[in-house]
């Protein structure tokens, strides 16, 4: 093919003519030219000289050539003034029709069509330069116009005001959707994000290792994509809910630190801060423990959070066992940026004439409260709203006090004595114009049914103006010491709170045996504004306390923990070194970096809440060959009967 191309030296100090194919010779033929000679030969090609965030004042009166998409185009008696578009920015462009061989073209100057125009710049008129653009000092007049593409009228704005549009439809269109100034920012925040999170692991002497995403079931709770197995019939791969396994191999290989930016799956219904394909930053290293790693990732958080947004963060971070976040704030990731925490009132109700609170400690479980300061003006209608989000999380009701006028008004008020009155005044801080909810129940559903009540309601104070939680306040917290293992009740068995292959805290080794559910874990979770940023754990490097833990604690028969762990206690014999790690959501990150509220903002393509790819129409049915081949029978309930 012949091609003529002007090509910059590394530096960009010289110019390059490049000739290929116009001669029978193998390799392309490269001229030295002036950078004059490059500006004409460039304008000849219709070659963007210049981007359109780039020219000053200063340009004035050179010629360039820019590229890019018809933002806006407004008529002013004839002649055109174009606001054209490129990844970079906007430039002013002006089009009169007495330049010859222009206005026959105007028909096509339609809003997102392409188009390239050579002109000089010129200084706007007196008045007319506007502050807020980069290029708002100057316009190109053009005296050359090329259509490169025309548009056809985009079916939505191509504004903020698209947010409004169903999202199904900007994603359909995802092409015009990332096009929007807010979406070229959120891409270019996210590279920034990856870049900087990059060169500060490299700084530290990291090394990135990508791991197979043909991979297979792991046992780390969610529910997995298979991938057929063409040469295996009747096995299936399964796309990795993390790279984790593999990245423990890389530690026993000698890699000692790891990362890779790595994406993983996980079949879960999705929620604003869950996409079923999503990328981590993972990390793994050898020889460290849990405050080096703690050091190591306050290091990272500090230097993305500079690089990116120019933030300078707290570090180190607060610390919270998990026992104090639920007991505190009836969450695992309490947002730390409003207080309003949550109290027991065991002691006051304990000998209860309320049989609901008094009966919840005698049988063992508390009685919560929370005291949201300054809304007993709620409406009926948010505090049934609050209620039926109780009711979800297994509430039988929630009792409530309101503080109007120097009374208490609550259905449950009279069942209370005076010093059980006296004693909640005095503990919850009750003033006029507040509102308490209770919980009675046990321990850890009192407080996770509070700690729900406590963030919507605090969403109704946000939006009466009577408490601020500041977007540009960041609040890192590490919540720690986790029980490793938790009971679960359907299963009658104990399931690992993090993932079966976190370290017990070493003190805590001989209670696996005898009360395996006060074993703490070396489990940590970084927590920013209510929202689970990351988490991790020091591994377990011993193939004995490993075997232990899935077979004694965790009863997973033998043999599947021969077919899916063999490898695993087998490599632990040959010199495993210690090694601990954590993996962050960078969907996440990006998203409370950008200060959007849904991560499917922050992801190039994402997947709507059936789990769907919209521009692409993925997934799509497979063919009968498709399946003959992968010795797969598709089984589908009736109505999902694909239409022929
Ligand atoms: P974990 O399962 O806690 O740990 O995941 C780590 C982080 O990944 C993010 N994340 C998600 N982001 C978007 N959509 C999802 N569906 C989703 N699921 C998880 C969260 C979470 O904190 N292998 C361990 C890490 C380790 O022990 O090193 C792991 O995957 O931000
Ligand atoms: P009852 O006596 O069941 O009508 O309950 C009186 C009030 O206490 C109602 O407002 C219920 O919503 C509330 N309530 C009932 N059970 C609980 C509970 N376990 N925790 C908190 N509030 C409850």
């Amino acid at each position: 093919m012949r091609e003529l191309s002007l090509q910059l030296n590394r530096a960009g100090m010289c110019v390059f003519l490049r000739f290929s194919g116009f001669v029978r010779r193998k390799y392309p033929v490269f001229v030295l030219v002036s950078w004059g000679e490059a500006v004409f030969i460039a304008r000849f090609l219709m070659k963007r000289t210049h981007n359109c965030s780039q020219l000053r004042h200063s340009d004035t009166g050179s010629t360039v050539t820019l590229s890019g998409w018809v933002d806006s185009v407004r008529d002013h008696g004839g002649i055109l003034f174009v606001d054209l578009r490129d990844r970079e920015g906007l430039t002013q462009i002006v089009l009169d029709p007495s330049n010859p061989g222009l206005e026959s073209q105007f028909g096509s100057i339609k809003p997102e069509s392409v188009i390239s125009v050579t002109g000089k710049v010129d200084q706007r008129f007196g008045g007319t330069s506007n502050a807020k653009l980069a290029t708002g000092e100057i316009e190109v007049h053009a005296s050359e116009l090329e259509i490169l593409n025309v548009s056809k009228t985009p079916p939505f704005p191509m504004d903020d005001s698209a947010d409004k549009v169903g999202e199904d439809l900007r994603m359909t269109y995802r092409y015009l959707d990332l096009r929007r100034a807010t979406n070229t920012k959120m891409l270019k925040m996210r590279h920034a994000t990856s870049r900087a999170i990059r060169n500060y692991l490299d700084d530290q002497a990291f090394i990135e290792v990508e791991t197979p995403m043909l991979f297979k079931s792991t046992p780390e709770g969610a529910r997995e994509f298979l991938v057929p197995s063409r040469m295996n019939p009747g096995a299936f791969y399964a796309l990795p809910q993390s790279p984790q396994q593999y990245k423990q191999m890389l530690m026993v290989a000698g890699v000692e630190r790891y990362y890779q930016l790595a994406r993983c799956f996980r079949d879960e219904d999705l929620r604003a801060d869950r996409q079923p394909e999503f990328t981590q930053v993972d990390i793994e290293l050898s020889f460290i423990d849990r405050e080096d790693m703690y050091a190591l990732i306050e290091g990272l958080m500090t230097k993305v959070w500079k690089d990116v947004i120019n933030v300078d963060i707290q570090a180190p971070f607060l610390r919270m066992s998990y026992f104090d976040a639920m007991n505190r704030f009836g969450v695992d990731k309490p947002d730390m940026r409003f207080d309003m925490e949550l109290q027991d009132c065991g002691e006051i109700f304990a000998k209860s004439g309320f049989k609901v609170f008094s009966g919840a400690i005698k049988s063992g479980g508390a009685v919560k409260a929370v005291n949201m300061k300054g809304l007993a003006d709620l409406t009926q209608g948010e505090l049934r709203n609050l209620e039926d989000t109780a009711k979800t999380l297994g509430a039988k009701g929630l009792a409530f006090i309101k503080c109007e006028g120097g009374e208490w008004k609550s259905p449950i008020v009279k069942f209370f004595s005076d010093e059980e009155k006296a004693a909640l005044t005095e503990a919850l801080k009750i003033e006029d114009g507040d509102i308490v909810f209770f919980a009675a129940s046990e321990w850890e559903r009192a407080c996770t049914i509070l700690g729900r009540v406590r963030l919507d309601a605090a969403q109704l104070l946000v939006k009466r103006g009577k408490l601020t939680i500041d977007p540009n306040d960041y609040k890192f917290l590490w919540v720690i010491e986790f029980p490793l293992m938790i009971f679960d009740e359907e299963a009658g068995r104990y399931v690992s709170s993090h993932h079966p292959f976190t370290s017990p805290v070493v003190e805590d080794i001989p209670l696996l045996d005898s009360d395996p559910k006060k074993v703490r874990g070396q489990h940590y979770d970084l927590v920013l504004n209510g929202v689970e940023l990351g988490g991790g754990s020091i591994r377990i490097h011993q193939p004995e306390l490993q075997k232990k833990v899935f077979e004694e604690v965790l009863q997973i028969p033998q043999d599947l923990v021969e077919s899916r762990f063999g490898y695993m206690l087998k490599a632990f014999e040959y010199g495993a070194p210690p090694h601990g790690g954590i993996a962050f959501g960078l969907d996440r990150m990006v998203t409370i970096l950008t200060q959007r509220t849904s991560i499917r903002d922050v992801i190039a393509f994402p997947k709507n809440q059936k789990g769907q790819e919209m521009m692409t129409s993925s997934p799509g049915i497979a063919t009968p060959e498709q399946l003959r081949d992968l010795h797969v029978k598709a089984v589908l309930p009736k109505q999902d009967e694909p239409k022929a």
